[in-house]
C-alpha cells in the first residue's frame, strides 16, 4: 500500500512573489516565510538567486537567506528551504551567502532551542506505516548532515534546518529560450556540476521540468511525455534527488497527466522521485493532483493564497493553492501536517498586502475563515 502521508512543498514565497510588479518588503517576505514554517510545512521555497534584470522582485533573496542562516525555525520540526538558480552564478551566489552566514559547528549550540509547535490537529492521527516510502521524512542524502558532520565540506545550520537547490529547465525548445535564454541542452549541460558542487557541500538537488504538460509557445499537446521522461532521466542519472514535473501553464488535463506519468514510469522514472507542480490556470489542478496520488505520487508543489506565476510563460496564472492542497489531500484521508487554518490566516494576510482578492486566490481558505 501507498503512504498516507503527502508532503506539500509551499513554493508560494518564490513562485508566488516572483511576478508582482510592486516592490514586496524583505521584512514581509521574511515574515512569509517564517509564518508558513510555523504551519508544519517541511519545505519552503524561500527566494531565487536569476539574474535581477529579468526577475527584480527576487534580487534580495540572499537577504532572506541571511536570516534563515542566523536564525532558528519558528517550529521544532525539520525545515528544508529550497533556492531556485539556473547557473553557475546563481550557485555561486547561493554558495557566498552560505559560506558567509552559517554558523561554526560550535557556535550551534549557542541557539535556543524552539518551543514545540502545537501539533495540527489533522496530523494526530496514528500512521498506518504500510510504506517505507514516507514523503515527509527528510531524505537521507543530505538532510540533517550539516549538523551532524562538523568535519566534512557541509555548512552548519541552525538546528533542524537544511538548505537545497532547485535548478530549472524546460521541456520545449521555445520556453527554454524564453526562460533561460538557452536551449534544453545547453541548460541541463550547465546542471551537471551545479549538482557536484552542491552535493559537495552537503546540499540537495532538486531540479524542475518547466511546461511539461502544455507550452505557451508550442501549445497544449506539446511537449510529447517521452520528451519530458528523457530529461527527467538526464536530470536524476545527473545526481538530482527529486524531479519537480510543472503544469506551468496550468494546460494539463487529466488523460494527459496520466500519460505522462506512465511515461516517466516506463523510462524508470520512480514515484518516489517526482514532485508535481500544478498551476491553476483551468481549475484542473486538483484533478491533476489525484491522478498523479492514483500513480503513487505523494510530494505536491502548491502556494499560499494561489499566489504566483512564471513572468514568461503568458497568460498562466498563480500555483494550486496550498489550501486547496491540504484540504484536497485531508479530505482523501491523507496527511499532510500542515495547519490549514493558519495556512488560511497567513494566505489572507499576504494576500492583503499583496492588493489581492483572497475570495479567488484559495476559495478553501477563504470558507475556512468564515466558519
Ligand atoms: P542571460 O542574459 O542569457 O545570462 O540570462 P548572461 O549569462 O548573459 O548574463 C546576463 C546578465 O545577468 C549578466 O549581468 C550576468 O552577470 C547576470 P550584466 O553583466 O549584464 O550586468 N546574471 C546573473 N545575475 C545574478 N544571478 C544569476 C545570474 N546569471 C546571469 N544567476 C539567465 C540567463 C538564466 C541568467 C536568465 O535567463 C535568468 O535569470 N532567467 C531566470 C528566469 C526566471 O527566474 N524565471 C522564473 C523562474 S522559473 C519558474 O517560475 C518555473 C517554475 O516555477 C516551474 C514551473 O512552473 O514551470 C520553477
Ligand atoms: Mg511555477
Amino acid at each position: 500500500r501507498q503512504s498516507d502521508h503527502v508532503r506539500i512543498v509551499e513554493v508560494g514565497p518564490r513562485d508566488g512573489l516572483q511576478n508582482e510588479k510592486q516592490t514586496i518588503p524583505l521584512n514581509t517576505k521574511i515574515e512569509l516565510c517564517e509564518r508558513l514554517v510555523g504551519t508544519g510545512l517541511k519545505t519552503v521555497e524561500a527566494g531565487s538567486f536569476v539574474a535581477p534584470k529579468w526577475v527584480p522582485q527576487m534580487d534580495n533573496s540572499n537577504n532572506i537567506l541571511e536570516h534563515v542562516l542566523q536564525t532558528p525555525p519558528s517550529a521544532s520540526h525539520d525545515v528544508s528551504y529550497q533556492w531556485l538558480l539556473p547557473n553557475q552564478k546563481g550557485l555561486d551566489r547561493f554558495l557566498a551567502t552560505c559560506e558567509a552566514f552559517s554558523q561554526s559547528f560550535g557556535a550551534m549550540a549557542s541557539y535556543p532551542t524552539p518551543p514545540p509547535s502545537p501539533s495540527p490537529t489533522n496530523d494526530q492521527g496514528p500512521s498506518l506505516n504500510t510504506s517505507t516510502q514516507d514523503p515527509n521524512a527528510m531524505p537521507s542524502s543530505t538532510r540533517g548532515l550539516p549538523s551532524t558532520s562538523p568535519n566534512s565540506s557541509t555548512f552548519s545550520f541552525p538546528p533542524n534546518t537544511s538548505h537545497e537547490i532547485s535548478l530549472f529547465c524546460a521541456a520545449t525548445e521555445s520556453f527554454s529560450h524564453r526562460n533561460t535564454n538557452c536551449s534544453i541542452a545547453e541548460s541541463l549541460s550547465r546542471f551537471r556540476p551545479l549538482i557536484t558542487t552542491a552535493k559537495s557541500h552537503g546540499l540537495k538537488a532538486r531540479a524542475y521540468i518547466s511546461v511539461a504538460l502544455g507550452c505557451p509557445f508550442e501549445g497544449p499537446d506539446a511537449p510529447s511525455p517521452t520528451t519530458v521522461a528523457d530529461i527527467a532521466t538526464s536530470l536524476l542519472e545527473m545526481g538530482a534527488d527529486e524531479i519537480s514535473v510543472a503544469d506551468t501553464t496550468g494546460m494539463g488535463t487529466a488523460p494527459r497527466t496520466e500519460a505522462l506519468l506512465k511515461a516517466l514510469s516506463a523510462a524508470g522514472v520512480r514515484t518516489e522521485d517526482l514532485a508535481l507542480h500544478f498551476h491553476d490556470t483551468y481549475g484542473m489542478a486538483l484533478v491533476n493532483a489525484l491522478v498523479s496520488l492514483n500513480h503513487g505520487v505523494r510530494v505536491f508543489d502548491a502556494a499560499v493564497g494561489g499566489l504566483g506565476g512564471c513572468p514568461f510563460s503568458p497568460g498562466a496564472t498563480g500555483n494550486v493553492a496550498t489550501e486547496e492542497m491540504v484540504y484536497f489531500m485531508e479530505s482523501l484521508g491523507l496527511r499532510t501536517g500542515v495547519d490549514l487554518g493558519e495556512v488560511a490566516r497567513i494566505g489572507e494576510w499576504i494576500s492583503g498586502e499583496l492588493g489581492r482578492d483572497y475570495r479567488v486566490g484559495s476559495r478553501v481558505g477563504k470558507a475556512k475563515l468564515s466558519r
